[in-house]
């Protein structure tokens, strides 16, 4: 009797360590599928910043995903672009500080944010561009916006463009260790996973740095044939734990989705967007739906959350 109840427990121990183990890697093709506000709430707050990262978490919002990228003072700040100008007020601010690119009719003037220092970006507006009730909004570290969402949701780092960056894996580890997210599980209600377009900038934190934390590839449709090979899916099991594809890959060629998920990545494709929905859905509800129940992928990268199928009646005390 008491054998029996031993090897229970044991049993019950070892299943419950493996889901635990499972969970902190990725998310189970068996859980809810992740939803994942892209650069925060984006339809309708100032992408990349903390009145759209709150009100993403409000909107009930698993992940938020941003993009991360260095100052001159190699600070870390969320910014999508390598320039300033379309989302902030660079060209009022700094009018002198372009660096001019191509020439004749294609010359254009671009405020790159590498030429910039953290205190003078911090002079910059980047709400206004979006709404005028966000007059104010500032560009924020990666500091402060980890704790704008801690508690609140899960960090779904992009690392944007590393190629420019040299050395931005380390300092974003680093910022990781210093808040005690940088070990899988550290915050159950922060969890944090790291995605990159650039499989060498991955390569640096799986082999290199040595991460446990979950980290997904980013594809692009010009770039997937390489990569949904069952080679390219054997090179990608070296510096990736999940796939972030863009969303035509898997609509394209559903029969994908069984090849990734048999070499054991989890799909969370991107970009789903009420201001541009695939022909064939009535709404952006409709096509996630498609994609979490038809497709079969484990979480979508959305610009709505509030739009994400069954989370409906989640009202945001946050109203930027
Ligand atoms: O998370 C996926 C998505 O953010 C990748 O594209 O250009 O919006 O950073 P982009
Ligand atoms: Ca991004």
């Amino acid at each position: 009797m008491h054998t029996a109840r031993a090897v229970a427990i044991t049993l019950f121990c070892i299943v419950g360590l493996s889901l635990a183990v499972n969970a902190q890697r990725g998310p189970s093709t068996k859980s809810r599928p992740w939803l994942i506000a892209h650069r925060g709430a984006s339809a309708y707050a100032p992408e990349n910043t903390v009145p759209a990262f709150q009100l993403a978490a409000e909107q009930g919002a698993d992940y938020v995903e941003f993009d991360l990228q260095l100052t001159k003072d190699r600070q870390i700040v969320c910014l999508h672009d390598n320039s300033l100008e379309r989302t902030t007020d660079v060209e009022q601010v700094f009018p002198d500080r372009f660096r001019k690119t191509g020439d004749g009719a294609q010359a254009t003037q671009r405020w790159m944010l590498s030429d910039f220092t953290l205190a003078e970006i911090k002079r910059l507006d980047a709400g206004t561009w979006f709404a005028p009730k966000f007059k104010g909004t500032r560009i924020p570290t990666f500091a402060e916006t980890i704790d704008s969402l801690r508690g609140r949701s899960g960090l779904f780092i992009e690392v944007k463009s590393p190629e420019l960056y040299d050395g931005i894996e380390k300092l974003i580890v680093a910022e990781l260790e210093a808040k005690g997210l940088a070990r899988p599980g550290a915050d159950p209600k922060t969890p944090v996973l790291i995605q990159s377009f650039s499989a060498p900038s991955l390569q640096i934190f799986t082999n290199t740095i040595g991460t446990k934390l979950p980290v997904h590839f980013l594809v692009s449709v010009r770039d997937a044939a390489p990569w949904m090979t069952s080679d390219g899916l054997a090179k990608m099991k070296a510096f990736a734990t999940g796939l972030s594809p863009e969303k035509t890959i898997v609509s394209n060629q559903p029969e994908l989705v069984a090849r990734i998920k048999a070499a054991g990545f989890p799909i969370t494709p991107y970009t789903f967007r009420a201001s541009a929905v695939a022909t064939g859905y009535t709404d952006v509800t409709a096509e996630m739906s498609h994609f979490i129940d038809g497709v079969g992928v484990d979480g979508v990268i959305t610009d709505n959350p509030d739009k994400m199928p069954g989370r409906a009646g989640v009202v945001p005390r946050y109203d930027p």
